[in-house]
């Protein structure tokens, strides 16, 4: 099944990333969210992103102003997938919102259409259930920047049916990223791997075993990862992170994922990361 027609839900960090990538494939898509303050606001960044495209000289303007020309915006759900190939869902991570938005779309878009979520760590098991069309839902979890980082993590439900899975592989692979097919567990396999290190990374430094400069200094020296873990966790978002590990507890049962308590304290003081401009690293 070829797709064309790419509707994405939400418009926030993740959905414009996803909007733009498309958009520079060749894809028809649009942008939906909540309202157009938000939709003029995820239009600029796309623009801004682009920007740096160009100045990267891996872009002209021509070109620039043709994938724009691409993405329509609208705030009316079931009209904006009415005639999609594929939707992409990249709302907040609460499973009632994900639930409810699949549900409408179930019912708005077209019978043959492929239904993918953007989750970090919600079960597409789960989600697939909201629905009258399991089998063509699915997991697409784009990495942060969408544009720049090259994995999209495939992730199968109990009842993804082979020919979703391969639709939406050749996709990820016209978008010009590495898919790479998972099944549904918690976390999946980025989040249950990255998660368990960046939180026994806040565990030594609420131990005294070194300050975060240290700790981030062993793993990038050591270990050769681009940035450290306490600093990958700012990028990321504590609250994000916390959120990722009390699912790995909770559904696998297992205390080795139990959230480090610095991490709950730093969330309840709104220490955020970057996003409150204070982590564990403060940002000007
Ligand atoms: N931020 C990351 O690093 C990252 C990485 C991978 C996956 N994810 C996942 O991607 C998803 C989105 O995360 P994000 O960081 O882009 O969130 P975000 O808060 O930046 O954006 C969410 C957007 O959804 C919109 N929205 C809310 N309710 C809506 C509705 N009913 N209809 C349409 N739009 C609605 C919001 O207005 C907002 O613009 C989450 O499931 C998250 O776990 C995030």
């Amino acid at each position: 099944m070829s797709i064309d027609k790419i509707a994405v839900v939400g418009g926030g960090t993740m959905g414009n990333g996803i909007a733009h990538v498309a958009a520079q494939a060749g894809k028809d898509v649009r942008l939906l969210d909540v309202s157009a303050d938000l939709l003029q606001k995820a239009v600029a960044t796309i623009g801004k992103n682009l920007d740096r495209q160009i100045k990267k000289g891996r872009l002209d303007e021509p070109a620039k102003e043709a994938i724009l020309g691409r993405i329509a915006t609208g705030t009316d759900l079931a009209a904006g997938v009415a005639d999609a190939d594929l939707v992409v869902e990249a709302v907040p991570e609460k499973i009632e919102l994900k639930n409810t938005i699949f549900h409408t779309l179930d019912a708005a878009a077209p019978a043959g259409a492929i239904l993918a979520s953007n989750t970090s760590s919600i079960s597409i098991t789960e989600i697939a259930a909201a629905t009258g069309r399991p089998g063509q839902v699915i997991g697409m979890h784009f990495m942060n920047p969408v544009p720049v980082m090259q994995l999209v993590e495939i992730i199968r439900g109990l009842a993804t049916t082979d020919e979703a899975t391969a639709a939406v592989v050749a996709l990820a692979t016209e978008l010009g990223k590495t898919p790479v097919e998972v099944n549904d567990f918690p976390g999946f396999v980025s989040n249950r791997v990255l998660l368990p290190m960046i939180n026994e990374a806040v565990t030594a430094l609420m131990e005294g075993v070194a300050d975060a400069e240290a700790i981030d200094t062993v793993m990038k020296l050591g270990m050769n990862h681009p940035m450290g873990p306490l600093a990958l966790a700012d990028l990321i978002g504590l609250d994000t992170c916390l959120n990722i590990l009390e699912v790995l507890h909770r559904e696998l049962g297992d205390d080795r994922y139990r959230p480090s308590p610095l991490l709950r304290k730093y969330v309840a003081a709104g220490w955020l990361g970057r996003k409150s401009g204070r982590g564990f690293y403060a940002y000007g």
